[in-house]
């Protein structure tokens, strides 16, 4: 039986390709797509979920709009990264869908009671507001998810909005501080893989032969996304973060982690959204999240390209 999953995301050119990737795979069954504010505001991630969804042939999907705005910060975006509508590069139509009336969050709780316990995986690709929102909400469903698989936060790698943090973590700190909190178990990619993961022209190329729409816009999402952070760290191609959280479902083998305990920085002006990773077991806190550190890239891109030639 297929996996069942939400997918929480900001789109997001990286984003995008996770849900690409998610509707692609026949192991897995997305039960919706939520938006939250992040790397632009919602009305544009909520647009652009509906957008994705329909490019992968996939009217079907239920897509909801969620929070709007942290849960105690204003929203910090990064257009400099993925332009002003945060899918810049290519050019796609209008959506016809429409979203669903729901709350996202309220659809997040509503969901988690209604399967059964411990089959809903939460895969979730931006800031952690909807997800902290629901926890707090109704928190009987912290014992119903089967895991929370998350793109955020960084060790050895450092940060990439500030020199400790990185943007999901530090957009919304106190809602990723209430997930690290809730007792559910989470499975994090960190920048220490994400970083792994790189764009290279030879990878683009691979899109640009699939010789389909798909594969298209991935090539113009792609080759607009990695700009700022080839220029940034001078590499070919730029990190592709979100699409190793769906990656991780379809083949974990890809991994490797250690089972850690990671608190989140509140805080500190200096460090607020860090990810504090006790990698070393220095502390007797208790393991909350396995943390991935390592990405065969290869496979990762060989799974991401065969799959997106199937839309
Ligand atoms: C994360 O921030 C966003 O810009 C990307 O979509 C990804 O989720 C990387 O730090
Ligand atoms: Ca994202």
């Amino acid at each position: 039986m297929a996996r069942k999953i939400i997918i929480d995301t900001d789109p997001g050119q990286d984003d995008a390709l996770a849900i690409l990737l998610a509707l692609a795979s026949p192991e897995l069954d997305v039960l919706g797509i939520v938006a939250v504010a992040g790397n632009v505001p919602l009305p544009l991630t909520q647009h652009n979920s509906l957008k994705i969804a329909e490019l992968a042939g996939k009217p079907q999907t239920k897509v909801f709009a969620g929070a709007s705005k942290p849960l105690v910060r204003p929203l910090v975006t990064a257009e400099e990264v993925h332009g002003r509508t945060g899918l810049d590069g290519p050019d796609l139509p209008e959506p016809v869908m429409k979203l669903h009336k729901q709350h996202g969050v309220d659809f997040i709780i509503e969901t988690l009671l209604h399967e059964a316990a411990g089959t809903v995986t939460l895969c979730v690709l931006g800031p952690l507001t909807n997800i902290a929102l629901a926890l707090n909400k109704a928190p009987e469903i912290a014992s119903r998810i089967q895991e929370i698989v998350l793109m955020g936060g960084g060790f050895f790698e450092g940060g990439n909005i500030t020199p400790t943090a990185e943007f999901n973590f530090y957009v919304d700190p106190e809602a990723a501080k209430v997930v690290y909190a809730s007792g559910v178990p989470i499975v994090m990619m960190p920048l220490d893989v994400t970083h792994k993961a790189l764009t290279t022209a030879k990878r683009i190329e691979a899109f640009r032969s699939l010789g389909n729409k798909v594969g298209d816009a991935c090539v113009a999402m792609l080759e607009f996304f990695e700009r700022f952070d080839e220029e940034k760290y001078g590499t070919d191609g730029g990190p592709l973060h979100d699409p190793n959280v769906i990656a991780y479902l379809l083949k974990p083998e890809l991994y490797s982690g250690r089972h850690c305990n990671v608190e989140i920085e509140t805080a500190s002006e200096l460090c607020l959204g860090m990810s504090v990773i006790d990698w070393w077991g220095v502390t007797k806190r208790p393991k909350n999240a396995i943390v991935m550190r390592d990405v065969d890239h290869e496979g990762f891109f060989t799974l991401l390209t065969e799959r997106i030639a199937t839309l």
